[in-house]
């Protein structure tokens, strides 16, 4: 959607994948979909480092809501939970240097059972958001079928472009619909959404993870071409910093996201994360990876049993390569390969390779000299490549 924003991929945190709908805030005052989570989070991610490095994006999924619409047909926040309403959590939100994200659906209700947004309800809620000085909307699908999903996504993002606020839009939309051509019309979408969820829910296990990425890299000829600038494939939120993933497999969900383009959405507790999964999201090279300029998705370009290869494209001939391994094999699995064999060779002075996970230099390779490395189980190795000519930027990438 060419509205100016997220020229590279949207990076932030949201609601779902962590809080789900908990709503009882009795008894779980600290956990529950409130103005106090969210407010929470904003000072973690203006004080934590967050911020500067790109993660501004914060946002409220599903259950935000009150059951009923006011008597104006208006969508309101639980009051209980949002006793300030959100024009004023935006300001907090505005005040810390982020952007705040609110959630609907598409449908008569949301997934979580609060009030959709209908047809024609579309208008009001979108000036409703703007009015709120929202910046981001997911737009979810639940409870409509396809005629109306097929007239409701282009309408909300007209309403949006009205209201004349840049509001990111985030459709559920291609992941209603199987997530594939010809029913999905990817020309379409990226003409009128930011990015799009086009598959299922990311769960806090390594089996979702690995579900994902194959879905991904199965269909990654009608799905790689589609991304650019303004327009991203979301294979969904990050889960490092939870429970469901150890620390290499967390290293591989970053890597594959990284090469995919993907947005870097966390759904985690920044008041609790652990000094290892914050390196890991902070790393600055994994990050300058994810928002290259050129915004040119990466692909699976080779798969050996368990292994596979993944290969981005980035600025000044530089790449990124990952190699991700997905079996369970006690050992770490050798593989060989050179930049020959992974189509690098445009300068024959070499080039230099870094290891992005261990933020080391690992030397200078021609095309034909050999790369051994060694793959952690449920894990990844990350290089950044760049042509020997190439001064590095230390000290962005913080290590050099
Ligand atoms: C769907 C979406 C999730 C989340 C929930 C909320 O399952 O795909 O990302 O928004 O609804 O109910």
């Amino acid at each position: 959607l060419d509205n100016g924003l997220v020229k590279t991929p949207p990076m932030g945190w949201m609601t779902w994948e962590r809080y789900r709908c908990n709503i009882d805030c009795k008894n779980d005052p600290d956990n529950c979909i409130s103005e106090n989570l969210i407010k929470a989070m904003a000072d973690k991610m203006a004080n934590g480092g967050w911020r500067e490095l790109g993660y501004v994006y914060l946002s409220i999924d599903d259950c935000w809501a009150k059951k009923q619409r006011d008597s104006n047909g208006k969508l309101e926040p639980d009051p209980d939970r949002f006793p300030s309403g959100i024009k004023a959590l935006a300001d907090y939100v505005h005040s810390r240097g982020l952007k705040l994200g609110i959630y609907s659906d598409m449908g008569n209700y949301t997934c979580g059972g609060y009030p959709g947004t209908t047809l024609d309800t579309i208008k009001i809620d979108a000036d409703t958001f703007a009015s709120w000085e929202v910046d981001m909307l997911k737009f979810d699908g639940c409870y409509s079928n396809d005629t109306e999903k097929a007239i409701g996504y282009p309408k909300m993002s007209s309403a949006l472009n009205a209201t004349g606020r840049p509001i990111l839009y985030s459709c559920s939309w291609p992941a209603y619909e199987g997530g594939l051509p010809p029913k999905v019309n990817y020309t379409l979408l990226g003409s009128i959404c930011n990015m799009w969820r086009n598959y299922d829910d990311i769960q806090d296990s390594w089996a979702s993870v690995v579900k994902i990425i194959q879905w991904f890299a199965a269909n990654q000829d009608a799905l790689q071409p589609v991304a650019g600038p303004g327009h991203w494939n979301d294979p969904d939120m990050l889960i490092t910093g939870d429970y469901g993933l150890s620390y290499e497999q967390s290293k591989a969900q970053l890597a594959i996201w990284a090469i995919m383009a993907a947005p870097l959405i966390m759904s985690n507790d920044l008041r609790t994360i652990s000094e290892e999964a914050k390196d890991l999201l902070q790393n600055r090279l994994l990050i300058y990876i994810n928002q290259d300029s050129l915004g040119i998705q990466g692909r699976q370009v080779m798969k050996v049993g368990c292994l596979s290869v993944w290969k981005r494209q980035l600025v000044n001939d530089q790449y990124a390569v990952a190699v991700l391994n997905t079996g369970d094999d006690g050992l770490p699995r050798p593989f060989s390969t050179s930049l020959g064999l992974l189509n690098i060779t445009e300068y024959s002075a070499g080039y230099k390779l870094y290891d992005v996970f261990n933020t080391e230099y690992v030397g200078l390779f021609k095309p034909i000299s050999p790369i051994n490395l060694k793959i952690n189980p449920s894990g990844v190795v990350m290089l950044f490549i760049q042509p020997a000519t190439v001064a590095p930027h230390r000290s962005y990438f913080g290590f050099l």
